[in-house]
């Protein structure tokens, strides 16, 4: 638990950009004068060299990291083509996804999927599910579909972080406010963050609707607007 936390303060340091740390010596006892000293301490690097998306899976093992593992029945990592230009990032699984071990499989995905595939299709790109990756922030359920608790975000991020630096897409999609929120930092909603670019670690991220927002009857200009959005991602990553 104690080397978990000391990754996470290692993490939040790197994300600030800070490259090396430096460590104070214990305290020289006074009659002893010696000139300060510190001690440099490289920081390791956030996903290791040469990582690979079957490493991530092993390293998160039978994850007991949060409580979201207390509920879960599947973990859900990922799905797709490892080397796809194009990753779709979610929430975090719902009841199919958790009973299957795959992400976007129940009413949410199949939508997703259509989309995706209708869209690609009428714009003249050749794309089917399978050749993009999903996943999602977090790979547990939660329970009830609540929203993720940042702490377990944070906790799966470094999965979500080593996934992404493994398969470096050429453009990310970030489905609905969690997913932007957590790719990005930016704190708006998401119908301000939609249709627009943001950057993850220098890859554009393109922040649209989650599907489960759109399967709402009444949603029908957000639909549209997701198919705006979806357009603009396909364009610039197959074009
Ligand atoms: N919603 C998500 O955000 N992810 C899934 O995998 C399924 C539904």
């Amino acid at each position: 638990m104690e080397v978990e936390r000391l990754r996470q303060y290692l993490e939040f340091y790197q994300d600030l950009g800070i490259k090396t740390l430096y460590r104070q010596q214990a305290p020289v006892p006074a009659a002893q004068p010696a000139e300060p000293r510190a001690i440099l301490m490289e920081l390791p690097p956030l996903a290791p060299t040469n990582d690979t998306l079957p490493k991530i899976i092993e390293d998160m093992g039978d994850c007991h990291r949060c409580r979201l593992s207390e509920g879960r029945n599947k973990i859900v990592f990922g799905v797709g083509d490892p080397e796809s230009p194009l990753v779709f990032v979610g929430e975090g699984p719902g009841a199919d996804e958790d009973a299957q071990g795959i992400p976007f499989v129940g009413r949410a995905g199949q939508l997703l999927t259509q989309m995706i595939e209708n869209t690609a299709k009428k714009e003249g790109i050749e794309l089917l599910r399978k050749d993009i990756y999903i996943c999602n922030v977090v790979k547990c359920r939660p329970p009830e579909n609540r929203n993720p608790e940042p702490d377990e975000m944070e906790i799966c991020g470094q999965f979500l972080h080593r996934q992404l630096s493994t398969i470096r897409p050429k453009a990310i999609c970030a489905l609905g406010g969690i997913a932007a929120r957590a790719l990005t930092g930016h704190k708006e909603g998401v119908t301000k963050m939609r249709g627009k670019w943001f950057k993850w670690q220098e890859i554009p991220v393109m922040v649209t609707y989650h599907p489960s927002y759109l399967l709402r009857q009444y949603n029908q200009e957000a639909k549209r607007e997701a198919w705006e959005d979806l357009k603009r991602v396909l364009h610039f990553v197959y074009d």
